[in-house]
Order: C-alpha cells, then sequence, then structure tokens
C-alpha cells in the first residue's frame, strides 16, 4: 500500500516536473487557455494536429470557466512567478493590459512577412497591437447578440423566429405553455452580461455604444438604462430554479435536447450544437437577439505571445504564423461557431450560421454599428467591465430593483475607471 502511494506521488512529482513551464522543450507551446467544453475543445484539437504536424508539440494548460476570468486569474499567478506560458488565449482590452506591463513578445517579423495588417480588420488590430507592434494572432470573431432556438420547440410554439422584443415575449409566454424551460440559461455574471448586452444593445446602437463603449455617465443613468433593467427581469421570469452557477454549455445542453426553448449567447454556443450532431435550419435555428438585427457586439480571441528564452522563440513564431494560417482559420472557426480574424478567408466550408456570422460582421464594419462586447473585454478594461457584471447580477438576482441598479451601474462604473 505504502509502496503504491510513495509510487503514485513520484508519478506526480514527474508530471508536475513536466508542467512547469521551465521544462518545456524547445519545440513545444504551452497555451494555457479556457476551451474545456466540449466544442470548445474540437477546435482547439484542429489546433493542436495542425502544430504537431508541423513538428510542435502542444502543452496544455487549460483553466476551465467560460468568459476566462479564472484563466486569467491563473496567469496573473503563472507570471508573478516568473514563468510565463508561450501563448495565451486572451480577450480585447486584457491583452493591452498585459502589454503595458511590458511581458509579451513582439511579432513584428512573422507579421510583416505575412501581410497580417493587410487582412486582419481594424477593430481586431487594436488589440493585436500595441505601440505599433504586433503582440498577438487573432484566431476568430466570435460576436455574443445571438440567439439559438431548439427547432422542434420553435415550430410548438408558432414556428416564427422573433424579430423584436413583444415578438419574442410570445414565444418564450408559448414555450412555457408547452411546459418547457423557455429560457435556458446559466446564472454566472458573466453570462448575465452577455444577454444584458443584448438587451441594451436591442434599446439602440447609439445606446449601446455611448453606455457600454463610451461609458457616457448620461447613457448609463438613462431612462433607457431603466427600460433594459425592466426587460432583464422579464426574462429571468423565464429561467427554471436550477439556473445559479450553471455552466454556458450546460443550458446549450438544455436547448439541445429540448427540455429548454433557447439560449441567448455568442456564437460558442454553436459549437456544441455541432458537436452534438446538431444542423442549423434542421435541429436549431440561429438568430440575432431581436432588435439587434444590423449590428454586431464582437469579441476576438487571440493568442497572446509572451516573452520566453530565445530557444522557445522559434516553436512561439511556428504558433502565431499557424493561427493566422487562412485555411487553418477556416478548418478552426468551422468547428469553433466563430468567423475567421481575417477577411480573405471564403465562406465555402461555413454553415448557414456561420455565413451569416460573415456577412453580418462585414456589413457592421461597413455601416459603422460593429460594437466592442462589453461583457467579453472588448467594451472597456476588466475593471469596469467587472463592475458592471456585478451589478446585472445583483439585479438579476433580485438583490436591486431596476431604479437602484441604474443608479449603482453609474456609480460603479465611475469608480472603476
Ligand atoms: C468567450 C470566448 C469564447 C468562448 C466563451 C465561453 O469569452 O471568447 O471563445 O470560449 O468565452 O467559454
Amino acid at each position: 500500500m505504502i509502496t503504491r502511494k510513495v509510487a503514485a506521488l513520484a508519478a506526480c512529482a514527474a508530471m508536475l516536473s513536466v508542467t512547469a513551464g521551465n521544462a518545456v522543450a524547445a519545440d513545444t507551446v504551452e497555451v494555457l487557455h479556457w476551451w474545456t467544453s466540449g466544442g470548445e475543445a474540437s477546435a482547439l484539437n484542429v489546433l493542436k494536429e495542425d502544430l504537431e504536424k508541423k513538428g510542435v508539440t502542444w502543452q496544455d494548460m487549460p483553466v476551465a470557466g467560460g468568459g476566462g476570468e479564472a484563466a486569467m486569474t491563473a496567469l496573473r499567478a503563472r507570471v508573478t512567478a516568473g514563468n510565463a506560458p508561450t501563448a495565451v488565449q486572451m480577450l480585447g482590452f486584457d491583452i493591452l493590459d498585459w502589454a503595458k506591463e511590458g511581458v509579451v513578445a513582439n511579432l513584428n517579423d512573422v507579421a510583416d512577412q505575412e501581410g497580417w495588417g493587410d487582412v486582419v480588420p481594424a477593430a481586431l488590430q487594436r488589440f493585436s497591437k500595441y505601440d505599433g507592434n504586433w503582440i498577438a494572432s487573432p484566431v476568430n470573431v466570435h460576436s455574443t447578440n445571438w440567439v439559438w432556438i431548439n427547432k422542434a420547440a420553435l415550430d410548438a410554439a408558432g414556428g416564427k423566429a422573433p424579430e423584436n422584443w413583444d415578438e419574442l415575449i410570445a414565444v418564450l409566454d408559448k414555450m412555457k405553455e408547452n411546459g418547457i424551460t423557455p429560457l435556458a440559461h446559466g446564472g454566472q455574471p458573466w453570462q448575465d452580461a452577455t444577454v444584458f448586452e443584448a438587451v441594451v444593445l436591442s434599446l439602440g446602437t447609439d445606446f449601446y455604444k455611448s453606455a457600454l463603449n463610451d461609458l457616457d455617465p448620461e447613457a448609463l443613468g438613462s431612462d433607457k438604462m431603466k427600460e433594459a433593467f425592466d426587460r432583464m427581469a422579464k426574462l429571468r421570469t423565464y429561467v427554471d430554479d436550477n439556473f445559479s452557477g450553471r455552466d454556458w454549455n450546460l443550458a446549450s445542453a438544455m436547448v439541445i435536447e429540448g427540455s429548454g426553448g433557447m439560449q441567448m449567447m455568442g456564437d460558442w454556443a454553436k459549437g456544441e450544437f455541432l458537436k452534438a450532431g446538431k444542423k442549423p435550419g434542421e435541429d436549431f435555428v440561429c438568430i440575432r437577439f431581436p432588435g439587434t438585427q444590423g449590428a454586431v457586439t464582437f469579441n476576438s480571441d487571440q493568442f497572446v505571445m509572451f516573452k520566453v528564452g530565445e530557444d522557445k522563440q522559434k516553436a512561439q513564431k511556428m504558433m502565431a504564423s499557424a493561427v493566422m494560417d487562412p485555411v487553418f482559420q477556416s478548418a478552426f472557426n468551422v468547428v469553433k461557431g466563430s468567423v475567421p480574424a481575417r477577411t480573405d478567408v471564403p465562406n465555402d466550408a461555413f454553415d448557414d450560421c456561420g455565413k451569416k456570422g460573415m456577412k453580418d460582421l462585414a456589413e457592421a464594419n461597413s455601416s459603422g454599428t460593429l460594437f466592442g462586447s462589453m461583457a467579453h473585454g472588448h467594451g472597456a478594461p476588466a475593471a469596469v467591465k467587472n463592475a458592471i457584471n456585478d451589478v446585472v447580477t445583483q439585479h438579476f438576482n433580485g438583490e436591486l430593483t431596476s431604479e437602484e441598479a441604474v443608479e449603482e451601474l453609474k456609480n460603479a462604473v465611475a469608480a472603476a475607471q
């Protein structure tokens, strides 16, 4: 027994020494990420396999938790210990915050050689570059203002996808009558905030921009904001009793199997439907959050390269280059539910939701209705995002009235800046 224990301890110690960043071999990349759900893991495998074919070994550092908050805490610990991973999945303003600390690598040689500047949209370059230097390779563009509906449940509720708030409420009511949970939702602050930003967008693109990108105190404290909170309170009535703390992919699973009617979530949710063998148009329907057609709130996952020893830089640059390969961007995003982070990738391999995602993104970009997702790090730095998430969650859980939430929101945002 004791010997078995000793052997197990020795095995653990060996594993630990392999996972410690210092032990990373020259042709290895250690990658910190939060892609741990079924759909996310399938997409990650596309990248792993691509790199392995090129002779680069993948050392996985997954930190579970949708939206990436836990991953960012783990990253802080690693960098503080002087042991940064090779590459880190990261969103928007977090990238710039890390760049300010002087700990990220410079990718200008790969980027210039491959002409990234010509194919990566400016909205993404804003976060891929710092002080004029490339520091990250964007792997995708997600958008958050989507609703994923079980097709059979929609048919049973009249069959017409809702196009505005009133139609949405009518469908949700019908689903309730039909005995299912109309809104499959996970009560975690980032998920509440994902729904909230779609609701804010549904009240006007100018309103979204002034409140959640420009942080204008007037918009944050407005009557319209009270209406947004009232809408959230209404949505809360369609959620089941067990929603607290539920992971987002479990909410997707409810819609996949039909105990839930719909989920309001970014297009990573599509990855779960595809992983479960479901087909858009047949088993599920993807629509823009009613009232937000023509606008897109986006977030882009980027791999930020950290400063590592010279011996590891070759593999790091190979990864940066592999991520930007147009063939890879198609293969990866087809599985992930997102769309490519470069403008020159054909849409042939994408399903109808993916094609719509690409078209919507291009149109929103040219018509000035493309906005950074607040809930996913592209509206403001983490301090503001977290302050907003807290208020939204307290209100969603009935701890604040809509009037109180508006006041709190305005004050919390001011204090966090
Ligand atoms: C987002 C991220 C997506 C997806 C999602 C849920 O912030 O951009 O790639 O993974 O979280 O985990």
